[in-house]
């Protein structure tokens, strides 16, 4: 490992490319000295992508044995997979492949890379984070994996953070039941579009869907256990983004003025008086980050009730995207390198966060 702060991610999917964009954009302001990234397939379908991302001051590394077909396509490698890994201080995987990465590459080079980080399909790739929510989780020069929870679960963990722990605490918490509604693809990807919404199964006992279980996982990093959780899916035929509808119930009171105040409070969540994932989505085309607005999550205030006295919260929020995702793997990156004053310098993407979409 160089004494260079070198951020390295390792797939330009749909997760990765927007993540180097980021990172090579606000470089200087984070701290970092050096954005490099690996693309396994040299194809001239991504040739423009990467272009892009060398205008930015990415640097590009690729294996060994395809140096040859990047050179012959134009797009010069600067680094070769191994050479890349050996220069990281930190390791943004962003591929469906974390584990498997983890056990084939990361392994040879944990005691030299400050730490490595994967994607929200990587379950047990290391320790689950999502910003604000289990930052007091996270042990210096203990952890040295953690695995970004999806978008969707940034999301529910929101919702619990915010009506839950934030105003009586996690005692209050009688239940929470979630629905998923989730965008087939993405704008980016051309499979597995469906034509008709669809339902999801109950594949899990006690949780439902994967959704509430890893809620659970990430609290419990905390020493939390929300027992009472449970999710449900569906997916739609939309290209857009997540919506989430939530019924929480607790064992005390509150008022739709004191949630409010509570979300007013938090700058990773935003409101909306929307109601159309493609009004939110055409948002932040226009004042995200080429696309993404960075809230963990976007309340709909015509949806939110408080029902049965006050004990009963009811609402859809949308989830912006991966903005969440993205901007957690930049926390955790930034943790890494610097452990004592990651939040502040994390306030460089300040201008994507939104109190109001
Ligand atoms: N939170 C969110 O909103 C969100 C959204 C999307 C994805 N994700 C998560 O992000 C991860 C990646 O998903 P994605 O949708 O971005 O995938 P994707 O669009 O299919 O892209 C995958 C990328 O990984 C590369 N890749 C695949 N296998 C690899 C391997 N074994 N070694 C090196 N590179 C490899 C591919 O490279 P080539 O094309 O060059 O072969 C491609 O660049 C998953 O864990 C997923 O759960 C989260």
């Amino acid at each position: 490992m160089s004494d260079r702060k070198i951020v390295h991610v390792i797939g330009t999917g749909t997760i990765g490319e927007p993540l180097i964009g980021l990172l090579s954009a606000k470089r200087e302001q984070l701290g970092i000295d050096e954005v490099t990234f690996h693309k396994r397939t040299p194809l001239y379908t991504d040739r423009s992508k990467v272009f892009g991302l060398f205008s930015r001051g990415a640097k590009l590394a690729v294996d060994a044995d395809r140096r040859a077909d990047f050179k012959d396509m134009e797009m010069e490698p600067a680094f070769t997979a191994e050479d890349a890994l050996e220069r990281a201080s930190v390791v943004i995987d962003c591929t469906p492949a974390g584990n498997e990465n983890k056990e084939k590459r990361y392994l040879d080079f944990v005691s030299t890379t400050k730490g490595f980080i994967a994607q929200g399909s990587e379950s047990g790739f290391g320790k689950p984070y999502a910003r604000g929510i289990n930052d007091a989780a996270l042990k210096p020069g203990e952890d040295k994996f953690l695995q970004v929870v999806s978008c969707n679960t940034h999301n529910m963990a929101a919702v619990l953070d915010t009506f839950v722990h934030r105003i009586h605490g996690p005692e209050s918490l009688e239940s929470a039941r979630f629905l998923c509604m989730r965008r087939a693809n993405d704008v980016s990807q051309d499979a597995a579009f469906i034509p008709s919404p669809e339902s999801g199964e109950h594949k899990d006992e006690k949780f439902g869907t994967h959704h509430a279980r890893d809620v659970h996982r990430l609290y419990d990093t905390l020493g939390m256990e929300p027992n009472n959780i449970f999710s449900s899916a569906v997916k739609l035929n939309t290209q857009y983004m997540h919506l989430i509808w939530f019924d929480v119930r607790l064992n005390q009171p509150t008022s739709r003025e004191q949630l409010l105040e509570t979300i007013q409070q938090n700058d990773r969540l935003a409101v909306t008086y929307k109601q159309s994932m493609s009004q939110v989505f055409s948002f932040g085309r226009d004042h995200g980050h080429y696309g993404r607005i960075l809230n963990q999550a976007v309340f709909c205030l015509p949806t939110l009730a408080v029902a049965r006295e006050g004990h009963e919260i009811v609402g859809t929020c949308f989830t912006p995207q991966d903005g969440n995702s993205l901007l957690s793997s930049v926390a955790g990156a930034l943790w890494f390198l610097f452990p004592n004053d990651y939040d502040d310098r994390i306030q460089a993407l300040r201008e994507f966060f939104f109190h109001e979409v």
